[in-house]
């Protein structure tokens, strides 16, 4: 099959943001970006291990930078497939930017929709909608910039986070609050940094795991499911798999042993997170894979913390990136992992591989 990657290098994202964005924030701008403002690029031996593995199965591949001349490059090229894995820099709707391209172009492209791209990069719009279909999550309430906070009847340990941010973006140790006072400096620090509502959310705490599945309708099928774990944090951090537990305690060098997969789960428990996270997918119109974060509530409910329809597919084991990892539990190589993801997006266009 021809297929094209469309992704956001590293590289990519920086001359973006050179280009576009610089002179703008700098204007109007009080500090610089956030340290984390460059997390979700895909780094260039990514990109290449993607590639390489395409070819490893006998398709013909060219990776394409989502970047302005991609729709460009990609009605040139007119893939068979586009598969997508590009998470843009900036706006609330950089997820949706090629899927939106191919339906413009009527290229196949794999994975969820502009639509479902856009909603689950905005946790509250994609909690509401949960709470529409009786799917648990976090009790929350969004705090808009220049809004007056009031708290009043929230209960506390609350954690505080960017509405439309992945990778940990904005999510770190100090991002959990005990109380209200310590919740609304926090609030305004995070609205001033991240440029964007906050989402304000009673803190799950349970057991957490992140679910991986694929294929679509009566095809959906659970990967085995990773469980996270937080004892080798260090032992004055919060429970919770935060930006620092992501990318700086983390390292390939001194991996942490967080991750567990397939999960210590009976069969009950097993299959209620499947079903959440079966019934997640179905809500909200996801297409081919996706990966489901999910926490414990003190009753041993699952809740939906968030999805993730582009997730992260570092090809190492010691990168610890979780589609994989489960992916390889199930007894899939990286290649044949994304083999399937495109053969999986093939059938719901009626294409033959
Ligand atoms: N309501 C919550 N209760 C407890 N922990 C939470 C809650 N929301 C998020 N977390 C913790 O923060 C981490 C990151 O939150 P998440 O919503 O998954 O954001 P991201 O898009 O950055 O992955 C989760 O993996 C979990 O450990
Ligand atoms: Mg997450």
């Amino acid at each position: 099959m021809r297929i094209a990657v469309a992704y956001s290098s590293k590289k990519g994202l920086q001359k973006e943001y050179k280009e576009h964005l610089e002179d703008i924030l700098i204007d109007q701008e009080e500090e610089p970006p956030p340290s984390d403002f460059f997390a979700e690029g895909d780094s260039e031996s990514t990109i290449n291990a993607v590639l390489e593995a395409f070819r490893s199965k006998g398709h013909n591949v060219c990776g394409i930078e989502a970047d302005d001349r991609a729709p460009f490059k990609l009605a040139k090229y007119r893939p068979e497939m586009v598969f997508n894995v590009a998470e843009g820099l900036f706006g609330d709707f950089r997820e949706s930017y090629i899927p939106m391209v191919c339906e413009r172009l009527g290229l196949p492209c794999s994975g969820s929709g502009p639509l479902t791209l856009a909603v689950c990069l905005n946790k509250a719009r994609t909690k509401e909608i949960l709470s529409y279909h009786s799917i648990p999550n976090a009790r929350f309430m969004t705090v808009f910039p220049g809004e007056k906070i009031n708290l009043e009847g929230f209960k506390f340990p609350a954690i505080i986070k960017p509405v439309a941010e992945g990778s940990s973006k904005g999510i770190f140790d100090d991002s959990v609050v005990d109380d209200a006072k310590s919740a609304k400096r926090r609030i305004a620090e995070k609205i001033r940094k991240y440029r964007q509502p906050v989402i304000v959310e009673e803190f799950l705490d349970g057991r957490e795991f992140t679910v991986a599945i694929w294929g679509n309708g009566k095809d959906a099928e659970v990967l085995p499911i990773v469980s996270i774990s937080y004892d080798e944090l260090p032992e004055t951090a919060h429970k919770i798999y935060s930006y620092e537990a992501k990318w700086v305690w983390d390292t390939p060098e001194k991996p942490l042993d967080i991750f567990k997969c397939p999960a210590d789960l009976d069969r009950k428990e097993r299959k209620l997170i499947e079903d959440t996270v079966k019934k997640t997918c179905a809500v909200l119109d996801v297409r081919d894979w996706c990966r489901v974060d999910i926490r414990l509530d003190s009753k041993g409910i699952p809740n939906v913390l968030e999805l993730n329809p582009l997730p992260g597919i570092l090809p190492n084991p010691e990168d610890n990136s979780c589609f994989p990892k489960a992916a390889r539990t199930a007894g899939y190589t990286y290649a044949e992992m994304l083999d399937r993801i495109v053969g999986i997006a093939a059938k719901r266009y009626g294409l033959g591989k």
